[in-house]
């Protein structure tokens, strides 16, 4: 076998592995067999690099951080779906189907709908040309997502080659047995990508360990790192997929091949007819066809003849929705046949042919035993309660969040009551409010507490605000939950400063501000409690190590408000150090793709307090990394250059569309504007422009052609 055959027959076997564990959840060979063929593979790669190409295995994390992502249009608008929260809701959207269906003159008795288990992650577009993927986008807006395909790439429930034989004959990626046809040349699969409740809880113990704070639930957690500008951080995370949906391309698939039959080929390119391109007439039959291309689908689905199998199968999933390794929080109801799709059609927002039922929260009763508050990083003082633990919907619940003083004073919520307790889209419960019936004689409203808990200032409220704080800056608490953040794995990352040794740390005077880590003793350590020669010497070890962190990790540990891990990212890149993000005005920070202006102010009126800023100056002595890589740092300069412009596109244009235009703007920087004003920087004419020529010459505002337009975005040499 020459190298190349193996390297073929390799990347079949890989991609047979991978989706025998990560689709179908029944894997074949052990781990270590699998990560032998993958080895064997990257050293065969290694030795012919020629031989390399986009959709093999090695070759899912690609790729460096990137400055930001592009926006991309959908080919068609990507819909939401309508509601039913109730039997009664559901059985009247059958009544609007049939009425629907009857009114196109055909009489069908039941309906045949397909019901899917509705997934609570974040839906994706996925593009394959001639069977390879291409590109990833998330929803965005509906019109206009995001392309985050490094990271969808790096999920392995994702084929990167479709497991058909395409138009042009390439080698087929997959394991024997596969269905005869080919594959369009262009087609977009949608479905959602979600956080498996295994690795998100995975991820969860190791941010416990660590000290840092836990994720939320594993939507929003699967949501934030789609859209991580680093894919190798995505490709550990263990996000997986699950595809509902076909949409044609705008070029009509010559399709071939008992599998998919030809004989109704349209031209358009609504997902209807997208279904139809591929002789596909029932949504069961996508379903089907979408699983023999090697595309993950949730193997739940059912088909329902009328809505009362349907009204079963809610219920029947209400109960098992904990037997998943996934969230699930409702099933979507499909009409099946594909031409009555047509007939309904869809209103600007929803199908008309589909409907998302959703499962009720889950509630129990149970015994408040206390109201706590906790003080935060930012000062602010919340209440939680302590409750007698009680197993809801997939765990044991000890703790619920009371949101602010005002709601338990509505809801007069009091220590000793019986609440009702309930964990709804979020996996953070809450205390919904209290049984009053089951009140003690002798109880007594709750009232906030007037001074910190742990320093003892009094409390204080913005006028606006609902949220009481501790405005004294060395409060200990304060110090601690920010140290806290500092250290965690997502921002500083020094494995070993969780909380109890910030706690000690803190207590005994060692460390009074974040500059104060870095000069720590491994004597100093040493002599602290439950802290041998070892531990000292590894803490010091990670204490050294985040000296050379990337800047970002930096931004993000100093805990200002509303920076999160991706702005942090953004504004390390954007600015490439920390001495010149300390001088970007307001607007400059304004100006920058992604950061608006409420955490624009935030950054700045962090930076314009004196101690913070004597703070990063102890940091930069201790010898804190405050740059970023000087190669990534011309790159961002090369990709912002237009920052902070903003150009209106009138007429066409020959060489591109106005998307593409826009596209190619914004990826520098610049902002694409709709009407021309005395602040627009310069307007791009193409031909049969109107009006906005005009008043820009009015303005005096400079006019471009199109070739003064493709010399301002052309590659920099
Ligand atoms: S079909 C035009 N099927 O739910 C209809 N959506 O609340 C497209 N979702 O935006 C959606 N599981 O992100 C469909 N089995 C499923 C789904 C599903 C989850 C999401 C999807 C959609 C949202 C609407």
């Amino acid at each position: 076998m020459t190298p190349a055959e193996r390297i073929a027959e390799l990347r079949r076997l890989i991609r047979y592995h991978e989706e025998r564990y990560y689709v179908l959840n029944d894997p074949e060979i052990a781990d270590a067999e699998f990560d032998a063929l993958m080895q064997e593979l990257e050293r065969l790669e290694a030795d012919s690099p020629d031989l390399v190409t986009t959709d093999s295995p090695t070759q899912r994390v690609s790729g460096r951080p990137a400055a930001g992502f592009d926006t991309v249009e959908h080919a068609e608008p990507m819909l939401s779906l309508d509601n039913a929260y109730s039997e009664e809701e559901l059985r009247a959207f059958d009544d609007r189907v049939r009425r629907g269906v009857a009114a196109a003159g055909e009489t069908v008795e039941e309906i045949d709908y397909v019901a899917e288990l509705k997934i609570d992650g974040l839906s994706v577009a996925l593009t394959y040309e001639n069977g390879t993927l291409v590109r990833g986008a998330t929803r965005g807006d509906g019109v206009r997502g995001e392309e985050v395909t490094s990271n969808v790439r790096t999920i392995r429930a994702i084929p990167l080659k479709l497991r058909i034989p395409t138009s042009s004959g390439a080698s087929p990626s997959g394991s024997p047995g596969e269905p005869e046809g080919f594959a369009p040349q262009k087609i977009e699969i949608r479905g959602e990508v979600y956080f498996p409740r295994r690795a998100f809880e995975r991820i969860n113990k190791e941010r416990e360990e660590s000290g840092e704070p836990l994720f939320a639930n594993p939507r929003n957690t699967a949501a934030g790192t789609m859209r991580s500008l680093d894919p190798a951080l995505v490709a550990k995370r263990g996000l997986s997929a699950w595809m509902y949906q076909l949409v044609g391309g705008p070029e009509g698939p010559p399709l071939q091949g008992p599998a998919l039959q030809p004989e109704i080929v349209v031209t358009t390119h609504s997902d209807v007819e997208a279904d139809l391109q591929v002789g596909l007439q029932t949504h069961a039959e996508t379903l089907e066809t979408l699983k023999a291309w090697g595309l993950p689908v949730e193997p739940h689905w059912r088909r329902c003849r009328g809505v009362d199998a349907l009204v079963a199968f809610c219920r029947e999933w209400e109960e098992k929705r904990r037997t998943v390794g996934f969230d699930t929080d409702g099933v979507v109801v499909k009409l099946d046949r594909v031409d009555l799709r047509a007939t309904l059609g869809t209103t600007s927002k929803f199908p008309r042919w589909a409907i998302a039922f959703k499962f009720p929260a889950e509630q129990k009763t149970t015994l408040l035993k206390s109201i706590e508050v906790n003080v935060g990083r930012t000062g602010a003082v919340t209440p939680f309660a302590m409750l007698e633990p009680v197993f809801i919907a997939g765990s044991t619940v000890s703790m619920a969040t009371l949101h602010n003083s005002d709601d338990i004073a509505r809801k007069d919520i009091r220590e000793g009551d019986w609440v009702i307790v309930e964990k709804a889209g979020d996996v953070i419960p809450r205390v919904v409010g209290p049984v009053s019936s089951r009140r003690s004689p002798d109880s007594r409203p709750w009232q906030m507490p007037a001074e910190c808990p742990r320093c003892g200032s009094r409390l204080h409220r913005a006028e606006d605000e609902a949220v009481w704080r501790c405005e004294n800056t060395s409060c200990p608490a304060k110090l601690q939950r920010g140290l806290e953040h500092f250290a965690s794995r997502g921002a500083m990352n020094i494995e070993g400063l969780g909380e109890s040794l910030i706690a000690q740390v803190t207590g005994a005077g060692l460390v009074k501000d974040y500059a104060d880590v870095y000069a720590l003793t491994a004597e100093t350590l040493e002599q602290l409690e439950r802290m041998g020669k070892k531990s000292a010497a590894k803490v010091m070890l990670q204490i050294e190590r985040s000296r050379t962190n990337e800047l970002w990790r930096l931004i993000y540990g100093l805990g200002i408000r509303h920076v999160g891990e991706r702005a942090s990212q953004v504004l390390a890149r954007a600015f490439g150090s920390m001495e010149a993000l300390c001088a970007a005005t307001t607007e400059q920070l304004e100006e920058t793709p992604e950061i608006g202006p409420v955490l624009a102010e935030s950054v700045r009126s962090w930076l314009d307090e004196p101690r913070n800023r004597g703070l990063i100056g102890r940091l930069r002595e201790a010898g804190v990394n405050m740059e970023i890589p000087p190669d990534e740092r011309a790159a961002a300069a090369v990709e912002r250059r237009l920052k902070g412009k903003t150009y209106v596109i009138t007429g066409t244009l020959a060489s591109m569309t106005r998307e593409e235009a826009t596209a190619a703007l914004e990826r520098l920087g610049a902002k694409v504007a709709g009407s021309v004003s005395k602040k627009s920087t310069g307007v791009i004419v193409g031909g049969d422009a109107g009006t906005k020529a005009e008043k820009a010459r009015t303005l005096g505002v400079p006019v471009l052609d199109e070739a003064g337009f493709l010399d301002l975005v052309k590659p920099e040499s």
